[in-house]
């Protein structure tokens, strides 16, 4: 190994050291870093950033703790036509995942990653998904020559010390994980703000539970705890182990008796997660409270009562900033107040931050995530953003008023409803619930959305995201809706499956419903429904609230409304039903049976 700057292991796991030093090897970093979590070495590297430019510290007085960056404006959002999923087979990553052969994979990542460090200091990054030393909880340790992913994963992730004293203990498999962002330096020259390559390589190998990841810096390309381990090798593990691992928010619901009643829900990238997992009933609902467990990912599985208890495997949220402020969500504003970085926002003259909807008046002036100057009067005429619309806070969990007081419980929270949602602007109902556990996966499975800036891409354009899990299935999609309908045999108690969608829209293309706090109406609903103890009408979608079975105290919304916002079209269902049908033709020679029998049972019943 060449003469390079190294500080002291700090696990003496010898297959860690092994693979720290080979890989140090292939990518020649001028230093190697062995990450012990602590808040003098985040202080460290907050600076180092500091003095790169990559980081502008805040006003301290505005935002304590805090610091802004920004992204190169190719490094934006995740790259979903980057991302790999190299099963020893094709047909085990299946037609939504992109596929290479494994071994061609490899041989192109080495070349790509060879000397990819060099000039850069290698961070040794241990981390636990889930509270350090939960029966629930993962390890991965992401090798990355970037300070911002380590400074973000401290955020997002438990890391350091008592992470590699688990390591140490070789209980349990440590997924390896190789980041960089694909600049190398040369002796002397200078770095950029945000060093990216224009190439991306976002690889999981399924098999071996590894994960290569190349060229970008920002979010899920990076912070590889997040969706490549989280989700899609979690899938996988989640698969073979009996439990899941999805991409779904966690709440608690108290109500005024002191009954607490946990939900999970599904929604795609974008749609409305971090928002329903911090929500504030209205006043009409005094005396009822929710508690956030997570924003983000469950990872799910039955106890040994066979009721399904679900962790958040993370410590922070990556929340998307735009149209968050204190009317909408003053949890997440309360959250990201302090300790927060902010990564593609505009920058005030104050030295704070601001977005499109954080307040109702903007700020005179400021740069926007581009650095370019920015005024109220340049967005009108130009239509500019000031904050990129996949800007996002990263902010610890531990900072929003509502976080559960179980959120970190080792043996998760029980969970008694599955929720899925969309962003659709017609045909789905405000609300309905499935009729039985195989509908309710039907439901989940065939779920569509409208894209957003989450992901490079057409937005607005509906695309099928089953179960929100599209960019996130490790494998084929049709086994994973067989391993759905698979775990209520392991289940003695099965949770209700509903399904919502806050975002129809009327003839004049305005939301018909308020959202947001009002959606505590139909989340009272839910859970009474889920402990057998609310009403509904059988549709031939499922069963739907009737007007006088939501609390509309406060809200002034006409039955005449509700019922364009419940409507069934049979139309507009006719076509919905093609374009399931359109998923389940790619999916159809892995797709379980029990979902072709539903898709006709709601054909019948239409
Ligand atoms: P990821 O972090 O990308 O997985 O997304 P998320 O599901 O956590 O999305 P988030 O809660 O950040 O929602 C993003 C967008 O949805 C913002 O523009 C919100 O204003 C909007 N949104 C959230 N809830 C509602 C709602 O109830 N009604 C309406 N109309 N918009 C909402
Ligand atoms: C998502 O896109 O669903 C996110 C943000 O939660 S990222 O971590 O970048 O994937
Ligand atoms: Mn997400």
């Amino acid at each position: 190994m060449s003469k390079r700057d190294v500080s002291k292991p700090l696990s003496t796991n010898p297959n860690l050291l092994k693979w720290v030093h080979k890989m140090a090897d292939l990518t020649k970093p001028s230093a190697i870093h062995w990450v012990d979590g602590s808040q003098q070495e985040y202080d460290g590297l907050c600076a180092l950033m500091v003095a790169s430019g990559t980081f502008i510290k805040l006003n301290e007085q505005l935002w304590p703790g805090c610091f802004y960056a920004r992204s190169d404006p190719g490094d934006v959002a995740r790259v979903e036509d980057r991302t790999f999923i190299c099963s020893l087979s094709k047909d085990n990553a299946g037609p939504t995942n992109n596929w290479v052969d494994p071994f061609e994979m490899r041989k192109k990542l080495k070349g790509l990653f060879s000397g990819c460090m060099a000039g850069r200091t290698m961070y040794v990054l241990p981390y636990s998904m889930g509270p350090v030393g939960s029966p629930m909880a993962q390890i991965g340790v992401e090798l990355t020559d970037s300070p911002y992913v380590v400074a973000n994963m401290r955020i997002m992730a438990r890391i350091g010390l008592p992470v590699f004293k688990e390591i140490d203990k070789a209980e349990k498999r440590v997924v390896p994980c190789l980041h960089s962002v694909g600049a190398p330096l040369a002796p002397g020259q200078k770095d950029v703000v945000w060093p990216c390559n224009p190439d991306k390589y976002i690889v999981h190998f399924p098999e071996t539970r590894e994960i290569w990841s190349y060229g970008s810096g920002y979010g899920g390309n990076a912070l590889l705890g997040k969706k490549c381990f989280a989700l899609r090798i979690a899938s996988n593990m989640a698969r073979d182990e009996g439990w899941m691992a999805e991409h779904m928010l966690i709440l608690g619901v108290e109500n005024p008796q002191g009954e607490k009643t946990y939900v999970a829900a599904a929604f795609p990238s974008a749609c409305g997660k971090t928002n329903f997992a911090m929500m504030i009933p209205p006043k009409a609902f005094a005396g009822w409270k929710v508690w956030t467990v997570g924003d983000d990912i469950a990872w799910i599985k039955p106890d040994a009562n066979g009721r399904l208890h679900a962790i958040n495997p993370e410590a922070g949220f990556f929340g998307v900033a735009p149209g968050t402020s204190v009317k909408t969500n003053p949890n997440a504003m309360a959250a990201l107040a302090k300790n927060t970085i902010f990564t593609n926002v505009a920058l005030t003259p104050e030295g704070g931050v601001w977005w499109e909807g954080m307040t109702d008046t903007p700020p005179a002036e400021c740069t926007d995530w581009q650095g370019k100057p920015w005024t109220p009067a340049l967005a009108k005429e130009k239509g500019a953003k000031a904050a990129h619309p996949n800007a996002r806070f990263t902010a610890p969990a531990s900072q929003c008023p509502t976080i559960d007081p179980d959120w970190e419980k080792p043996e998760g929270v029980p969970i008694s409803a599955f929720i899925f949602g969309g962003r659709r602007a017609t045909t789905m109902p405000l609300v309905y619930q499935a009729f039985n556990w195989s509908a309710g996966v039907y439901t989940g499975a065939t779920m569509g959305s409208e894209m957003t800036a989450a992901a490079a891409g057409t937005i607005g354009k509906v695309r099928r995201d089953p179960f929100a899990m599209l960019p996130f299935c490790g494998y084929h999609m049709g086994d994973y809706f067989r391993h759905w309908i698979k775990m209520q045999r392991s289940l003695s108690e099965t949770p209700r499956i509903f399904h919502v969608n806050w975002f129809r829209k009327d003839a004049d293309g305005k939301f018909i419903w308020p959202g947001f706090g009002e959606n505590m109406r139909v989340l009272k609903w839910i859970v009474d429904r889920a402990r057998g103890r609310a009403l509904g009408k059988e549709t031939p979608i499922g069963w739907q609230p009737r007007y006088e079975d939501l609390e509309w105290k406060d809200l002034e919304f006409t039955k005449e409304r509700f019922d364009a916002l419940q409507a069934f079209d049979r139309n507009a269902w006719r076509a919905e039903v093609i374009g399931h049908e359109e998923l389940f033709i790619d999916l159809h020679d892995h797709l379980p049976k029990e979902l072709v029998y539903e898709r006709e049972l709601l054909i019948c019943r239409m």
